[in-house]
């Protein structure tokens, strides 16, 4: 068979823009597409995403494997690796992430949310989206890993610089530089970090970390590893997630309108702006075994790009998938990965942003947004800058 290809340039800032035309486009080529310009296959199809991240042969590895493109990793962590060293990694952490781990933490991030809103509530017209808004994963991540006040600035800079200069193998000079002193100085704080909960053992989950014994144990550079993993994947994509659901309903203000009305609809409005409007753009994985994807033949070595944001808009999944519309039948969507690297904070970001959306819809169900920019991360994709104006008041 010939091999199917659309030479789309991902690094275009149009695609940054508003990238589902190009997935459109992709789509009518088929659904696994060779890609020049990235030099790998590009999935947009559900089934055929499902099916690499599910990996259910073991066709397929992380990339993020790679030490030479994710090097701010300075040692194995779970995101890179598969099979039984994936279960170690991941199985420590795993009971510590579940929907009902994490509901002992809902008090606490309504708490800061209140006080990041506070300024609104006395009567402040507009706020800033990142600084007085989309900080609140910042703060909840680093209290449970245990990292004092005093660096959240820090932790808040290091996730966005690797998150949003991160394209695997892809960045320019500029982006490499922004992650090399990332890199540089996350693991040097955190080693001091890890020295003092050894000394001080504070009870955080930096400590139970280094206290996993047996099967579970895990050296301390993995200890690192993890928890620079933990900082970066907890920060920016939840504080984006936290954006576009914002974007997502003062877009469709009918639904918004049905959401404020009812606070019971914020989790679907939730899910719902994950699968229309997700961060996560793709999940790049390289393959090791021949493999067949939609009748295209894969060899080994070769680069496999799961669109999940453009799966996400399937028209064989979803019904007029370019609607928003929050009462939609449920379906699991890719925007947070599927299979063994399911993300391991999807209940914890969901809790933050779902208890976000209801203070924000309570206390200004009118919102305006203004002056946002995406940036140029063609990975994650999410305001970096913006305003909320508060405009109408509930009960005004
Ligand atoms: C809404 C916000 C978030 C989104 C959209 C998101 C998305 C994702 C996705 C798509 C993956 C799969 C990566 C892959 O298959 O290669 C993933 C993995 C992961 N995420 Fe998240 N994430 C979010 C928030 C968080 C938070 C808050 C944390 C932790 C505090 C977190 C920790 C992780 C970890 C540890 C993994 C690796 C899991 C593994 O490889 O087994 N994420 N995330």
């Amino acid at each position: 068979v010939d091999r199917r290809q659309l030479d789309t340039n991902f690094f275009d800032p149009s695609y940054v823009e508003d990238p589902f035309p190009l997935y459109d486009e992709i789509r009518q080529v088929g659904n696994v597409v060779w890609n020049g310009v990235l030099g790998g296959w590009v999935v947009v199809g559900y089934e055929e995403c499902l099916s690499v991240v599910t990996n259910p042969s073991g066709h397929f590895v992380q990339l993020s494997g790679d030490p030479e493109l994710t090097f701010w990793f300075e040692a194995p962590n779970m995101i890179g690796v598969d099979g039984p060293e994936h279960r170690r990694l991941r199985g420590a952490l795993a009971p510590l992430f579940t929907r009902s781990a994490v509901a002992k933490w809902e008090s606490r991030i309504r708490a800061v949310v209140r006080q990041l809103l506070a300024p609104m509530v006395a009567g402040s017209d507009s706020f800033d989206l990142i600084a007085d808004f989309t900080t609140l994963p910042t703060l909840i991540v680093s209290e449970m890993l245990g990292v004092p006040e005093a660096r959240y600035d820090d932790f808040q800079r290091w996730s966005h610089d690797i998150v949003t200069n991160l394209s695997f193998g892809h960045e320019d000079a500029e982006s490499l530089e922004i992650l090399r002193r990332a890199a540089i100085e996350i693991n040097a704080y955190l080693k001091e970090e890890i020295d003092r909960h050894r000394r001080e053992r504070p009870d955080d989950l930096l400590t139970t970390m280094l206290d996993m014994e047996g099967t579970d144990a895990m050296s301390l550079e993995e200890v690192r590893s993890t928890a620079v993993l933990l900082l970066a994947a907890g920060y920016d994509t939840t504080a984006k997630t936290m954006s576009n659901a914002l974007i997502a309903l003062e877009r469709n203000p009918d639904q918004r309108r049905l959401v404020a009305q009812d606070l019971s609809l914020v989790p679907a409005a939730v899910e719902e702006s994950l699968r229309w409007f997700g961060p996560v753009q793709w999940l790049p994985r390289r393959t090791i075994v021949d493999t067949v994807l939609d009748g295209m033949e894969v060899s080994p070595g070769e680069t496999v790009y799961v669109f999940s944001a453009a799966a996400n808009r399937d028209p064989r999944r979803w019904d007029h998938p370019e609607r928003f519309d929050v009462r939609r039948e449920p379906k699991s969507h890719l925007a947070f990965g599927y299979g063994p690297h399911l993300c391991l904070g999807a209940p914890l970001a969901r809790l933050e942003t779902k208890v976000a959306l209801e203070e924000l819809l309570r206390l200004a169900p009118e919102y305006r947004l203004r002056d946002l920019d995406f940036g140029r991360s063609m990975f994650i994709r999410g305001p970096e800058r913006g305003i909320v104006e508060v405009g109408v008041r509930a009960g005004a």
